[in-house]
């Protein structure tokens, strides 16, 4: 997402004349673009702030602003607190930047953090900052109409609104005649993407498949699915398509319906495993991966027994691990204690990431002998005579290079893996 937000800044900032420097040494502004998910987020960013300090006593006239999701939660407080920063601007304040940068420059520090209705950047073609001109993303929708009670994404980043499907499909067939050769639908609920024109609405699976038919060679991937929404329609268009990719992110957070209803997930353990088991018989192959959250406020030895119990039968192929970071203003700040001790959710961690690694490893381990179409990313990051690319259930392959470029589909069989890669060879 956060990715996704840069490539637009650029862009609205290279229309007004401005260059990008990948040396911050030779930079005359600085834009630090911002999460505020979890609390270790925002520390991160504050320590960054600490170290570009030095450039700032040097030049005096070297401008920082913070932009993205903790500036809009955190507003004016941010210029009361961090003295370094000149100008704020909130996820839906992009296009007034120019004129921030302009005000701060003149000596007066700046703040736009307005949330909108409307605002989706449709019209803006963003400047590409992926690295290996072959894998990009492309925003389909902003912000979050879910209230998860523990989640700061609906205040900071405001309401749902899906981007005219016309101006996706435009951006895709850029990305296409770039040489571009896989593209990640992004939004935060994917499945809740609605566009409605002369009379007739634009649903995900819909838009998903239009997307396909652009160019078979285009292989595409979404994230992220919200398992309430996630409909047997979505799953058939997928396997109807082999470009899109036979891979799912959905995001259980916990294995126990009633902490899931404290989350105000709108699903239960039974529903999420339905969807589950919908995924494996629709699309046998498809790998899976999740989002967990540990220590949520009441949970208990037995909730947490019911998330490893989860995640045992669901068999995840990945997943993102995180201790429960109580967020100011969210539902649950409000309304529960964040009464799990910390040693308690460290533990429940680490008891997940060491259950997470063995599914993992066995995910691989599965895989050897087997032979995948991988799409060629880019050299191994070890050796220029290895490549490296992902199979459609985005699991990451390298192989001797055999003469193939980047952007070619090739077929590798599997011959072992490591922790977090599969070795092989081309066919
Ligand atoms: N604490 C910990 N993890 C969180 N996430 C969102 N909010 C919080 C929070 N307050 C996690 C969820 C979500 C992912 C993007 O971040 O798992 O799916
Ligand atoms: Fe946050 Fe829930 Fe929306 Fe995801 S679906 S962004 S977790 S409120």
């Amino acid at each position: 997402m956060n990715v996704a937000d840069s490539e637009v800044v650029m862009s609205i900032l290279s229309e007004n004349g401005f260059e990008h420097t990948k040396d911050i040494k030779e930079a005359g502004l600085i834009l630090l673009n911002t999460c505020s998910i979890r609390e270790n987020a925002e520390q991160r960013i504050r320590g960054r702030l600490k170290a570009i300090g030095h450039l700032k006593k040097k030049d005096s006239s070297i401008l920082i602003g913070l932009i993205g999701c903790m500036a809009e939660r955190l507003k004016e407080r941010v210029l009361d607190e961090e003295h370094l920063v000149d100008m704020v601007a909130g996820p839906d304040a992009y296009r007034s930047l120019p004129s921030l940068i302009g005000e701060a420059g003149s000596g007066h520090k700046a703040i736009n953090v307005l949330l909108s209705r409307e605002e989706t950047y449709a019209d803006i073609s963003p400047v590409r900052m992926d690295k290996n001109g072959i894998t990009s993303f492309v925003s389909i929708m902003r912000g979050c109409n879910n209230m998860c009670s523990y989640c700061v994404v609906p205040y900071v980043r405001g309401a749902e609104r899906s981007r005219d499907p016309g101006s996706i499909l435009r951006e895709v067939e850029d990305l296409r005649t770039k040489g571009y050769r896989e593209v990640t639908l992004l939004g935060q609920n994917v499945d809740s993407y609605r566009w409605n024109a002369d009379g007739q609405t634009t649903t995900f699976p819909y838009l998903l498949e239009r997307v396909a038919l652009t160019d078979p060679l285009i292989r595409i991937r979404f994230s992220t699915s919200h398992p309430k929404d996630m409909s047997d329609e979505l799953l058939r268009k997928m396997s109807e398509h082999p470009n899109i990719c036979k891979h799912i992110h959905l995001p259980a957070q916990s294995g126990s319906s009633r902490i899931l209803n404290l989350m105000n997930r709108e699903y239960t353990r039974e529903w999420y495993m339905d969807r589950i088991s919908a995924i494996r018989s629709i699309i046998p192959g498809c790998s899976v991966s999740t989002d967990i959250i540990t220590g949520f406020c009441t949970e208990t030895e037995e909730d947490h027994m019911e998330t490893l119990s989860l995640m045992e039968w669901a068999g995840y192929d990945f997943a993102y691990m995180f201790k429960y970071s109580e967020r100011p203003g969210t539902r649950a700040a409000r309304k529960y204690d964040d009464d799990v001790p910390e040693e308690t959710k460290t533990r429940r961690l680490n008891e997940i990431i060491s259950l997470q690694n063995k599914l993992s490893s066995r995910s691989k381990k599965q895989d050897v002998g087997r032979i995948f179409e991988v799409l060629i990313e880019d050299f191994s990051k070890r050796s220029k005579d290895h490549l490296s690319g992902r199979t459609s259930q985005n699991k990451v392959v390298v192989f001797p290079g055999n003469g193939s470029r980047k952007g070619e589909y090739v077929n590798v069989k599997i011959e072992s893996s490591t922790s977090a890669t599969l070795l092989g060879k081309i066919i």
